[in-house]
C-alpha cells in the first residue's frame, strides 16, 4: 500500500476526499463503499464541499455501507442506515435509495448477507472503499480471527469494539452485541481501497496491519493484498510503524 502522512484529521480529509473526486470524475457512476464511524468524518465534509463548489453531478453515483448493528432499525438515530444518511446522503446531496446499507431486522435474517453480496454485484462490484480500523486491527466489523475470504455475514462484536463505540449509546448495554459486515473477502474485491486511521489509539494496529503478517488474527493486514490501497494517517498512528 501507499502509505500518506498527514498532520491531522483535516488534512487527511482533503487527501482523501480528493482521490474520491478524481474517481467520481472519470466515473459519475462510481459505486462507493462507505464506513462509518469518526474516521471518515472529515474527508465526507471535504467530499460534500468539493462536490458543491465544482458543481459535480452525482446523480449517478451508488453507495454500499461496510456494516449494520443487528436488531437495530432502520429509523433509529444510531442505526448505520442514519448514520450514512446524515454523514453521507445529505451532504453530497444524494437520495437515499443511492446508497445501501446491508439489512439489521427483517424476516430471514441468515440470508441478509447473501442478499447484499448479490446487490454489490448487480451494481458492478465496489469502485473505491473507504475503511477505518479498529484497536483491535478490525475493519469492517471484522473481528480478529474473520477468514480472509469471508463475505457479508453476521458476526459477534468484540468486547473491545463494544466499549469502543459505547460512545454513540447512552451505555455500553445498549451496544448491540452483533452486526451484519461485508467480509474480508468483499472488501478486498472493491478496486481500490482507502485507509485511514488517527491518533494514538490506532497505532498499535496499523503496524500490525502494514507491517505485520497477513493473517486474520489481523484483519486489516489484507490491505497488504490489494493492489491498489492508499493508506492515510496522522503521525500519532504512525508512531510504530517501522
Ligand atoms: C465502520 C467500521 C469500523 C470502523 C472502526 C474504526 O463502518 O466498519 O471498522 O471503521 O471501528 O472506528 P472509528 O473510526 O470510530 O475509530
Amino acid at each position: 500500500a501507499e502509505v500518506i502522512i498527514v498532520r491531522d484529521p483535516i488534512e487527511a480529509g482533503s487527501v482523501a476526499a480528493s482521490i474520491f473526486m478524481q474517481q467520481i470524475i472519470a466515473n459519475p457512476a462510481t459505486v462507493l463503499g462507505l464506513a462509518t464511524g469518526s474516521t471518515p468524518l472529515t474527508t465526507y465534509s471535504a467530499l460534500a464541499k468539493e462536490v458543491r463548489e465544482h458543481s459535480i453531478d452525482v446523480s449517478r453515483v451508488g453507495g454500499f455501507a461496510l456494516d449494520e448493528y443487528l436488531g437495530v432499525p432502520p429509523e433509529h438515530p444510531e442505526s448505520y442506515r442514519s448514520v450514512i444518511a446524515r454523514e453521507v446522503v445529505e451532504p453530497l446531496g444524494l437520495t437515499p435509495e443511492q446508497v445501501f446499507t446491508p439489512r439489521g431486522t427483517g424476516p430471514d435474517i441468515a440470508r441478509a448477507g447473501a442478499e447484499y453480496e448479490a446487490m454489490i454485484t448487480d451494481a458492478g462490484g465496489i469502485d473505491i472503499q473507504i475503511l477505518g480500523i479498529g484497536s483491535n486491527g478490525h475493519v469492517g466489523f471484522n473481528e480478529p480471527g474473520s477468514s480472509l475470504a469471508s463475505i457479508t455475514r453476521i458476526k459477534a462484536l468484540a468486547e473491545q469494539t463494544r466499549r469502543d463505540n459505547a460512545r454513540f449509546f447512552g451505555s455500553l448495554e445498549e451496544v448491540p452485541t452483533h452486526c451484519i459486515t461485508q467480509g474480508l473477502g468483499t472488501i478486498l474485491r472493491a478496486r481500490q481501497l482507502v485507509l485511514l486511521a488517527f491518533g494514538s489509539s490506532k497505532a498499535k494496529a496499523v503496524a500490525a496491519a502494514l507491517e505485520g503478517p497477513v493473517s486474520s488474527a489481523v484483519p486489516g493486514s489484507v490491505i497488504q493484498q490489494h493492489p491498489r490501497a492508499t493508506v492515510i494517517i496522522d503521525e500519532d498512528a504512525a508512531a510504530r510503524l517501522a
